[in-house]
């Protein structure tokens, strides 16, 4: 923020090179109440250096500090607090975004450079889950937002699509299965032999052998194996395209865990050589004692590898392929030991890019406080889920807006919205709570509500000729200086969402912006025709410009009407 830099640069200033100008820029706060300013300086910190009374330095401060864009600065206490000139500032930073446009707010803090992002990769032959919903819709976020920062996001599938779980497949299927039925019903069939085996394997121990031997079978490249596997992972992938399609998410690569197979020899090799591999029990692993972690274990006495050994050989892949400046892995908190461990052995490995791997951990979905899915196949559907939130989000327009155009398209985008947002506005760390009506209220905070503002700001300027014009002079009034102040902090979170990786920022910052900009439609009448309609209708279209973008970062469409 420009004034912000201002303000910051005259009180470094004056601080004889003590407090930089970054350092002034770190403390100054925004306060919460308009009597206090827009901008506010603490000046404990400089009290000490000088020893002198901090309220004695504010006021020093305020008396010297002065530029166009401020109105009046003046000392409270220990504070300077500084009031910015409203009609200036405000005719500016709507002149600003009208030119920007959807660029706004835009940094140039990853300058080109790749971040590959591992996100969604969900298990062939299983329902996607309601955890790998999260992956995927906390990973498509992120990856706007770096692209939004100036990097070039790489979006990868990492489908688990390789592993001991196959050879229980097969083996089930060998027994039980029935191929018209899984042609049908691709995934609740495999499932279903999928949750026969381990019942059971229970009663039968021969079953687990027979297992691991279809696995190595399938390792070594055996046909009967591949032909089935092959078979799996395209019909689970279709179900799998169907509901990227329903959430808008795309990828670049669908490289899951089997691409790495014929790759990781090479990794065993290395850390051979390197002396990393031990022979613990009935595995060679590479210890990470002095880590105080149980080894990374990385191939068995029969020779199959594991999730971790597919993992290094697919960052040390990532690396050759797209020489990444940082590579995002976006996974449950509960992998947070395996991520631990296989960015360890890549340090050991030497690798100097192995500080740039990040592990982006979220939380769990519950209903009614508890966690949803659960091992023995009772798990919600996620297609299900989605579908029945854009049934209910119908409802609702058939109810509020019975003559809208192109209802069906709006109800996807709601009912869609909804699901993402409802994710999105927590924490990625905090578990969220699942609830179809709560997040599907138009009040509230929830994703229709911001789309339902963003509407609103659509049909104020529909009423007014479709667009606004350039504002005639700044907006001075409490209503119309919230939202531009909200406007003006755009920016500062797309950074902040960027730096400390969570969309949330982002998320929470729409729900304020939408608030102040329903206190104005409330209070202010904005096609009273007088000189400050133009800039009325300005901060109009600015906000519905901002709104939109802040929904596009989270992955949620924007209608026009609804
Ligand atoms: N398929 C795994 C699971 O569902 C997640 C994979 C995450 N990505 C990775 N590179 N390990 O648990």
């Amino acid at each position: 923020m420009k004034v912000k830099k201002i303000f910051a640069n005259q009180i470094a200033a004056e601080t004889a090179g003590l407090l930089t100008e970054d350092k002034v820029l770190e403390r100054i706060e925004f306060p919460k109440y308009p009597e206090q300013g827009d901008l506010a300086f603490p000046c404990f910190e400089l009290a000490k250096i000088f020893k002198k009374n901090p309220a004695f330095i504010a006021k020093d401060l305020a008396a010297k500090i002065t530029d166009p864009y401020f109105s009046e600065v003046v000392s409270e206490g220990p504070y300077v607090n500084c009031f910015l000139n409203k009609k200036r500032v405000s005719k500016e930073i709507l002149l600003e975004i009208q030119t920007k446009q959807e660029a706004y707010g835009s940094q140039d803090i990853g300058k080109g450079e790749k971040v590959t992002i591992d996100f969604s990769s969900p298990n062939i032959a299983k329902p996607f889950s309601m955890g790998h919903l999260r992956s995927t819709v906390i990973g498509n976020a992120y990856a706007n937002i770096l692209e939004k920062c100036g990097y070039q996001p790489v979006r990868i599938n990492h489908l688990g699509d390789w592993g001991t779980q196959f050879g229980k497949l097969i083996s089930a299927y060998h027994r039980w299965g029935n191929e018209k039925e899984v042609r049908q019903d691709p995934i609740k069939e495999l499932l279903k032999l999928y949750v026969r085996f381990h019942e059971e394997a229970e009663k039968d121990s021969k079953l687990e052998e027979e297992a691991r031997l279809w696995f190595l079978k399938l390792e070594q490249g055996n046909e009967r194996a591949l032909e089935l596997w092959q078979w799996f992972r395209e019909v689970s992938l279709e179900e799998f395209k169907g509901i990227y399609k329903l959430l808008n998410v795309s990828f670049d690569s669908y490289n899951g865990e089997a691409f790495y197979n014929d790759k990781m020899e090479e990794t065993i090799d290395l850390l051979k050589e390197k002396g990393l591999l031990s022979t613990s029990k009935e595995a060679e692993v590479v210890t990470l004692e002095e880590h105080d972690l149980p080894p990374c274990l990385i191939r068995k006495s029969d020779g199959a590898t594991l999730y971790a050994t597919r993992d290094l050989t697919a960052a040390i892949y990532r690396q050759k392929t797209y020489q990444f400046a940082k590579s995002v892995y976006v996974v449950g908190h509960e992998q947070s030991l395996h991520f631990k461990q296989v960015f360890l052995v890549l340090e050991k490995l030497g690798f100097e890019w192995a500080n740039n791997l990040q592990h982006l951990p979220f939380g769990f979905i519950l209903q009614n406080g508890k966690k949803m899915s659960t091992r023995k196949g009772k798990v919600v559907l996620l297609e299900n889920v989605l579908k029945e939130a854009i049934k209910m989000a119908e409802k609702s327009i058939e109810e509020k807006n019975p003559t809208l155009q192109n209802k069906a398209q709006v109800a996807q985008d709601v009912g869609i919205g909804a699901i993402i947002f409802q994710d999105l506005k927590t924490d990625p760390q905090h578990s969220v709570e699942f609830s179809l009506e709560d997040m599907l209220r138009f009040e509230g905070a929830t994703g229709p509500y911001v789309q339902y503002t963003h509407a609103r700001a659509c049909s104020i300027l529909q009423k007014s000729n479709g667009s606004a014009e350039e504002p005639t002079d700044g907006l001075s009034d409490v209503y119309s200086w919230s939202v531009v102040k909200k406007l003006m902090d755009f920016p500062t979170k797309v950074k902040e969402s960027y730096e400390q990786a969570k969309p949330s920022e982002i998320a929470v910052y729409l729900l304020s912006l939408c608030r102040e900009f329903n206190k104005y439609y409330a209070n202010c009448k904005i096609l009273q025709e007088d000189d400050q309609q133009a800039s009325r209708l300005a901060l109009v279209e600015c906000t519905a410009i901002v709104i939109k973008e802040g929904l596009r970062l989270l992955g949620i469409k924007a209608p026009h009407e609804m």
